[in-house]
């Protein structure tokens, strides 16, 4: 395996206990097994990999499942952290991460209003319950960050939300700009120029006084100066992590999979690190270090490559198509 590949994504399930607006992801249809999960951990534990990112779906809805992932990455000594609406992180739970070797918990909250979060994630409570699980996360030192996708109804907001991120006592905040895929629609990319820069300067003022840590990742559109308070966060898709979908599909980018021009292996039938160095795998790599711009045109602000060499494969949609016209 590629030395630098050091974080291995996994999608722990696909069902959820919401149904936020802008979920990308699909809930329905069949899952890998838990050994053939606990096998590619192992595998890139091998390999040089020292971080495992567990996503979903919810993964709290399946506890056991991701419990015993935890337990496994842990013992091999990777740093295992875990992405979660908070839904089901009571006390007990929490505590169960912990001793499984939980490195971080990261929550996702993208509106600091109750009744407006509530809204967005279609379940009453989940406010409350979100808030709660940063505040007992905390309280019992495991490490939480706070993560919030910025959209259109919520980009005037991101100074509030992230007053509520210090004020619940988390370690730090990561926002990622809404990406449209899979059906997903927002009025983001419409977002006027003055109103971006405008938020994101309140926000930097909040981050002077506040000093809780936050990064962004973005392309550039929230003009963030050198000197800001706010870090940059580059796409690690490909190069740094690899993305294994609830299925079992191996691809380098968690908002690509749609496109079967991306699926670079399957768990079930294929090496993680033989995935890697396919040459599907490898000239998305080289085409990302190279251009720096993965084309995707869905809104993804981080900005990777496209894979210039992937020919049109037989079921190619129009989404590709456009993509393969600006390679
Ligand atoms: C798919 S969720 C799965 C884990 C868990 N259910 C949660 O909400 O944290 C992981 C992260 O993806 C973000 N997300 C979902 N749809 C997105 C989209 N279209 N663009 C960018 N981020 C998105 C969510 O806000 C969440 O922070
Ligand atoms: S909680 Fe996570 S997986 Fe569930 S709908 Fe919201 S973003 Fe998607
Ligand atoms: S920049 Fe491209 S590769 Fe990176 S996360 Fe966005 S869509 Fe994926």
């Amino acid at each position: 395996m590629e030395p630098l590949l050091r974080e291995l994504r996994i999608e722990v399930n696909k069902r959820c206990n919401f149904a936020c607006d802008h979920c990308y992801t699909d809930k329905k249809g069949k899952i890998s097994s838990l050994s053939t999960l606990l096998g590619i951990v192992g595998q890139c534990a091998k390999s040089g990999v020292t971080d495992l990112s567990l996503t979903g779906g919810e993964p709290l809805q399946d506890l056991d499942r991701t419990l015993a992932l935890i337990r496994a990455g842990a013992e091999l000594g990777l740093r295992v952290r875990l992405n979660t609406n908070g839904w089901y992180a009571d006390a007990e739970c929490l505590s169960s991460l912990k001793a499984a070797g939980l490195h971080e918990i990261q929550v996702s909250m993208s509106h600091s209003d109750a009744t407006e979060f509530d809204r967005f994630v279609r379940r009453k409570g989940a406010f409350a319950r979100a808030c709660e699980a940063v505040r007992q996360a905390t309280n019992m030192n495991l490490k939480t960050t706070v993560r919030c996708t910025l959209m259109n109804d919520n980009i005037e907001q991101i100074a509030n939300i992230y007053d509520l991120v210090a004020d619940l006592g988390a370690h730090s905040m990561k926002i990622r700009a809404i990406v449209e895929v899979n059906g997903v629609r927002d009025a983001a990319a419409s977002i006027a120029a003055s109103v971006r820069v405008r938020s994101i300067e309140k926000l930097k003022d909040r981050v002077k006084q506040r000093r809780v840590p936050v990064a962004l990742a973005d392309g550039g559109e929230f003009s963030l100066d050198a000197a800001s308070d706010i870090e940059r966060l580059a796409c690690k898709c490909g190069d740094v992590a690899v993305f294994v979908t609830a299925e079992g599909i191996i691809t380098p980018c968690p908002f690509l999979r749609e496109n079967e021009d991306f699926w670079c292996g399957d768990i079930h039938s294929q090496s993680i690190e033989s995935a890697v160095s396919s040459a599907r795998y490898r000239a998305f790599v080289g085409h990302r270090e190279a251009t720096s711009d993965c084309g995707n045109d869905a809104g993804c602000a981080c900005k990777a490559t496209l894979v210039e060499q992937l020919k049109p494969s037989a079921n190619q949609g129009p989404r590709h198509k456009r993509l393969v016209e600006r390679a």
